[in-house]
Parts: structure tokens; sequence; C-alpha cells
């Protein structure tokens, strides 16, 4: 199988994960680098690749036969759209857009154009997060009935030298809660009503550090997000699920999925039943599934380039990942005005 020849678009923290990553893929060939900044020119330099300050001069040099957006949020949909106007299709990073109505702009981009579109949902790709949806989705756990998540963690002091961190949509829900929310809607489908509070009471800047959401699926389950990036805990998915080096890896759970007939942990896997007799005066059972290993990222690019071909749909597309964005949206909403959001069908 010839490699696909992939561009770059955004050289900064998650881009030149993307870049490494091409750089040693069977799927892919890096193909060129687009960032105007001083620091993506000297990497270029430094690996023998192709530079671009300029994206669309790129596009049309260096002519990729796909591209990885990995530019700022506020850019995503821009970039995209220049891409897709010369029939060049696109891995776009998490989240899809700032808002649903541009989210909703680039699918119909996408269409137009006639190209698939994959978001880089990246957790999709976990093995761990594959396993345990198909023990919910094999009925296993019985009826879903709740749904409990942990992401608590500490951002370094320097993190918020960036002025934007510290204003509001800089903030851990539109960063970091997206993904415990992308992975909810994965295991236990679509949300069809949210409440949340909101707190700025640890660190005292105007965005929030704390947060707490209340959802209610449509399959009847109900579940619960705790969110901090100001507490010193382990209890987060990126130091549990070790997707990552750059995060020192800690033996929790972070992730509790009850059913009527078991439970699950993540991303430990634990299976807990009653083998006998049920209810609470009687022993439960825990199996545990060998941890299931796997670099998502990795495998997502081997998906871009089956999405590319046409040979596989792409695991997080754009309007999945739009109700993703909604939902996650509706957080700051519900904070806002104090009101539970419902969502449409
Ligand atoms: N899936 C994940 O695990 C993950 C992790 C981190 C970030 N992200 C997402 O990736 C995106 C980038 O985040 P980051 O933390 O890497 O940001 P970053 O600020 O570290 O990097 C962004 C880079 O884009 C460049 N850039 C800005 N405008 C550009 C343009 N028009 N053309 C080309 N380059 C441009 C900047 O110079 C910078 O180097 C965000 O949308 C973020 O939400 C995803």
């Amino acid at each position: 199988m010839s490699k696909m020849n992939v561009a770059v678009i955004g050289a900064g923290a998650i881009g030149r994960t993307h870049i490494e990553l091409a750089q040693r893929h069977d799927a892919v060939r890096l193909a060129a680098i687009a960032d105007p900044s001083d620091s993506a020119r000297a990497l270029a330099k430094a690996q023998g690749l192709p530079w671009y300050a300029d994206h669309r001069e790129m596009l049309d040099t260096a002519r990729p036969d796909a591209a990885i957006v990995a530019t700022p949020n506020a850019t995503h949909v821009a970039v995209a759209i220049d891409c897709m106007e010369r029939g060049i299709p696109v891995l776009v990073e998490k989240p899809i857009a700032d808002t649903v109505e541009e989210a909703r702009a680039l699918c119909a981009a996408a269409k137009r154009a006639g190209l698939p579109l994959l978001v880089g949902h990246h957790r999709r790709h976990n093995p761990i997060i594959r396993k345990a949806r198909e023990i919910v989705n094999a009925g296993r756990l019985g009826k879903p009935v709740t749904a409990t998540v942990m992401a608590t963690f500490l951002k370094p002091d320097s993190y918020f030298d960036v002025d934007w961190r510290r204003k509001p949509g800089g903030g851990p829900v539109l960063i970091n809660l997206i993904h415990e929310i992308d992975l909810l809607r994965v295991l236990l489908g679509e949300i069809e009503s949210l409440q949340a509070i909101r707190s700025n009471n640890a660190r005292g800047f105007a965005v929030e550090d704390t947060t707490a959401v209340m959802l209610r699926f449509r399959n009847g389950a109900l579940g619960t997000i705790t969110l901090s990036d100001a507490t010193a805990a382990p209890w987060n998915w990126d130091l549990a699920a070790g997707e990552s080096e750059h995060y020192p890896r800690q033996n929790v759970n972070t992730h509790f999925i009850s059913g009527t007939e078991a439970s699950l942990t993540l991303p430990g896997l634990e299976f807990w039943n009653y083998r006998e007799r049920r209810g609470w005066h009687d022993p439960l059972t825990a199996e545990c599934t060998a941890l299931h290993r796997g670099n998502p990222y990795i495998e997502q690019l081997r998906h871009f380039r089956a999405v590319v071909d046409g040979s596989e749909a792409p695991v997080c597309s754009g309007l999945d990942a739009m109700r993703t964005l909604e939902a996650t949206l509706a957080v700051h909403t519900s904070a806002d005005s104090g009101q539970t959001v419902v969502f449409e069908d």
C-alpha cells in the first residue's frame, strides 16, 4: 500500500505529536508543515521538512493528499475550508469549531466538496475505550444506570502565564471537559439534558477552575462529571490512561459506569458483578480484562488514511463532533443561567 502524503497545519503542542508520529507511520508520509511561527520554521529546518508560513501556499505548492489541522480553535473552520476548497480532506483537531453554527458550516462545506471530515477526538481510538464500548453495547452491564467521571488534576502555575488562559473561554470546560462529554456519548449515547455549576474559587482568575455537571442520557442513565484543573489529584484520564509520555502514569480509575447487572471501571476495565445471589449483602466479583494498550494517535492516523481512501467511515464525523461541542458549550449556558439545558433529538 503506498503511503498517503499528509501535511500538518499548525506545529504547536499537538501538531508536533502529529508530525512526530507521521514521520514514523506505515500509512502516511509527512509532506509539509505550515505554521508561521519561528519555532515551527526551526523545527522544519532541523528535520529537513518542507516548511510554509501560509497554509494556502503550502496546499497549492505541496499538494498533499490530506491535511491535519492543529491550529488554535478559532481558526479550525477557515483553515479546514481552505483545504476542502482544494479537494483536500482534513482531520481537524477538537473542538471542531468555537460555535455550533461554525461547526455546521464546516460540515456543510465537507458535504458540498464531497469529502469526508474526521475530527480529532483521539480517545475514541483508544483500545480501552473500544473495549468498554463493546462491553456496554453487548448489554453486559444490563441497563446502564449511572456514570461517574472524575477529571481532577493540576495545571502548573506557569500554564497561566498566557493571558487567554486566565480569561473565560480558556478554561477546562472547553479544553478538557469536552473529552469527557465525548467519551460519555461514545459509551452511553446521546445526552437528553444537562445542568452545571461552575467556580473560580480555587485560583480566583476570571476563568473557571472547577465545574460540576449532571447529565441525563436518552437511554435513561444519569451521569456526573467533576472537573477541576486546580486540584492536586491523580483522578483524571491523562494520568490514569497512559496515552502520552508527558504524563506520569497513576494506577487509578477515573470513570465508573454502573448498570442493573454489572459495573465497569476505566481505564482499568474492572468488571464487577454478582456471580450468585444479588444484593448488597452478597459478595461482588471483580474480573479484570488485561489492559488494552495502544497509542490512540497512531491508530487515528491509520484510520484517517482509511477514511481518505473511502474504506472506513469516520469514527468521529463532523456532525458527531458538533453534538459533543453543543453539549460542552451548554455547560457554560447552564452555569450562567442556572437552568437545565435540554437538547433536541
Ligand atoms: N486531541 C488532543 O489530544 C489535543 C491536545 C492538545 C490540543 N488539541 C487541539 O489542537 C489545537 C492546537 O492546540 P495546541 O495546544 O497544539 O496549540 P498551540 O498554541 O501549542 O499550537 C498552535 C500552533 O498553530 C500555529 N498557527 C496559528 N494559526 C495558524 C495558521 N493560520 N496556519 C498555520 N499555523 C497556525 C501557531 O503558530 C502554533 O504553533 C487546538 O484546537 C486544541 O484544542 C488537541
